[in-house]
């Protein structure tokens, strides 16, 4: 089958690309040439907020719509020049309430324009902001505020009850949006300040290597990483997505992430604005006639999404397609989890587009591994390394791997958006760069003989479910809060539209019987602790679950159990 497929090429499609061809494009390039489209290449002085946003209002995109937003009861658009006007109204807000460079500033919202301007008026300030996605519940909020020790945050009365503010001594502001009522005490009314707020505005210039971004990401084991991203990463976000996803100045532009995860950010906010596209942001729940009408409707032409919704949309029909005009569309791309060649098929057939996949992940802060429209798609390959990326296949010691085995996916160190720190936690950050010269990914991959990348699978236990990382041991230690749960063991189980789904083994305290109510609560007890995507869709009880001596539950001897494998080693096993 692999045989099969990867002898399956599409070709480059045609001419009128950002891209030159691949090979040329690798040959000729540098970053330093990059920098040069940026002011503050002469000065080192530099604001990722006023590359994306400002500086296009001295040039004809300002009176261009920067945002189109919708959502059930919304309906609105924004030039270039109001974003900046409203982002810098906030920064005054923040500087109000003494926020300042260096600061951690949550942004805990449902997708809307106020959660982009609290993003862009933070970053103006000098602060690093630190996007939630609204699914997030009380542990997961809580977790992620005290580990970067946060002063601020901007969110809705809805999703106020799940911040725990009495027990986060660093956070002394919360700004509300959509508060009506009476204030506590060290709330503050989002509107009110806005209606107040000085529209005269200095941004704050920071350097190039000051902190920009925090995004919270899972490992396999503790708690969730803060990875810090620096403003220099703009370097990377602009060319990639001038030339991944090929954004031009007519082009209307559709990224479906939430900015809770660093899609939503690098290519929901940065790369599209940096490249003065137009960004369409739709509100609410997915549903495929809401997508396809949101392409219709504004016409997009180019559109980032991920496996997990190409195969909703799969599932959902071709009849359903064809009740749609999206002839509009002229370049699709996806991201996030392994994406199957017969989601490439359906999409030559139904949208008669390739779509084109791209690897990277919250740490690279931006696009490394892509097809690109210039290229050929082998469908199911991950593509090439963009220019100025190193990337190869290693062994445990560092090793370059030949053509066609497998190994670690591993990167050069150096490439502009490369995250800087992990919070808290240089041990951690170390992890990634054991291999001289060389940045640890953790998926395993080959590299065919044309140079193309082909996934394999995580080394570690980290679950990919419908294109969301989930930390295992987080969902584990929840589980095991539970009173019922005296050990619980937590995998990535194969599904066909998710990728993975997660599975938890479970065993019970004494006094304990198993029965459906209370296999509900314990998933309800996940879910609310931390976010309905954390939390296991199956649930099976096991009277003990295979350990360590010392004490570890071998996650992958439940995967063996779940996928009917031999266990392979159990030397280390308890009896
Ligand atoms: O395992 C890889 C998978 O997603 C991981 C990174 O997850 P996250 O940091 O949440 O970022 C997702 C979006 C940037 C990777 O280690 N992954 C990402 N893209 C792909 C992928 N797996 C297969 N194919 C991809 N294109």
């Amino acid at each position: 089958m692999n045989e099969m497929i990867q002898k399956k090429v599409f070709p480059v499609t045609g001419e009128g690309y950002n891209m030159p061809a691949y090979e040329e494009a690798y040959k000729n390039f540098a970053w330093e040439d990059v920098e040069k489209q940026f002011s503050w290449h002469t000065t080192n002085k530099v604001n990722m907020a006023y590359e994306a946003i400002d500086r296009h209002v001295d040039t004809p995109l300002k009176n261009k719509t920067a945002l189109y937003y919708s959502d059930a009861s919304r309906d609105e658009q924004y030039t270039f020049e109001e974003l900046k006007a409203l982002s810098d109204k906030f920064g005054n807000v923040l500087r109000k309430y003494g926020i300042q460079k260096g600061d951690r500033v949550f942004v805990f919202m449902p997708r809307t324009p106020e959660l982009y301007v609290s993003v862009l008026g933070t970053i103006k300030v000098g602060a690093i902001v630190g996007p939630l996605f609204e699914a997030f519940m009380e542990g997961a909020v809580r977790d992620r505020l005290e580990d970067s020790g946060a002063v601020a945050i901007i969110t809705t009365p809805a999703l106020l009850s799940r911040v725990p503010v009495s027990e986060l001594p660093a956070l002394k502001h919360v700004i509300l949006f959509g508060e009506d009522g009476e204030l506590a005490e060290g709330q503050i009314s989002y509107e009110k300040e806005m209606e107040q707020a000085s529209a005269d505005f200095e941004i704050e210039w920071v350097d190039r290597e000051d902190g920009l971004i925090l995004h919270y990401t899972s490992g396999s084991t503790g708690k969730p990483k803060g990875i810090l991203h620096v403003h220099n990463a703009m370097i990377q976000h602009y060319q990639t997505a001038k030339w991944v996803l090929d954004l031009q100045d007519s082009d209307v532009y559709w990224c479906t992430a939430d900015p809770g995860w660093v899609t939503g950010t690098s290519y929901g906010i940065f790369g599209p604005w940096l490249n003065g596209a137009t960004n369409v942001v739709r509100g609410g729940r997915f549903s495929p006639q809401d997508w396809y009408s949101t392409i219709e409707k504004y016409k997009v032409t180019v559109w980032y999404s991920a496996p997990t919704a190409f195969r909703m949309l799969m599932g959902a029909g071709d009849e359903l397609v064809k009740q749609f005009d999206l002839a509009s569309l002229r370049h699709v791309l996806s991201v996030g989890e392994p994406l199957n060649p017969e989601v490439v098929y359906w999409g030559m057939k139904v949208f008669a587009k390739r779509i084109h996949d791209t690897w990277w992940m919250t740490e690279t802060g931006g696009q490394l591994i892509c097809n690109y429209a210039t290229m050929d798609v082998k469908p199911g390959s991950m593509g090439k390394p963009f220019p100025g990326i190193v990337a190869a296949i290693v062994d445990d010691e560092g090793n370059e791997l030949p053509p066609n085995r497998m190994g670690n996916l591993a990167i050069k160190t150096g490439w502009p958006s490369m995250m800087r720190r992990v919070w808290n936690n240089p041990a951690k950050y170390e992890e990634y760069f054991r291999l001289e010269g060389w940045y640890v990914s953790g998926d395993s991959a080959y590299m065919d003989e044309d140079g193309y990348f082909w996934f394999q699978g995580r080394v570690d236990d980290v679950i990919m479910t419908a294109g969301e990382r989930v930390g295992p041991f987080e969902v584990e230690s929840k589980l095991v809060e539970h009173p019922a749960v005296a050990e619980a063991g937590v995998i990535g189980k194969p599904d066909p539209v998710r990728g993975e789904i997660i599975k938890a083994f479970i065993a019970l305290r004494d006094g304990y019987e198993e029965s459906e109510e209370l296999l509900a609560e314990i998933r309800q007890f996940v879910k609310i602790g931390l976010a309905a995507h954390a939390a296991p869709r199956e649930i099976e009880v096991r009277d003990k679950l295979p350990k360590t001596r010392s004490g570890k539950i071998m996650r992958r001897v439940l995967k063996a159990w779940e996928l009917g494998l031999p266990t392979g080693d159990l030397s280390t096993m308890e009896d």
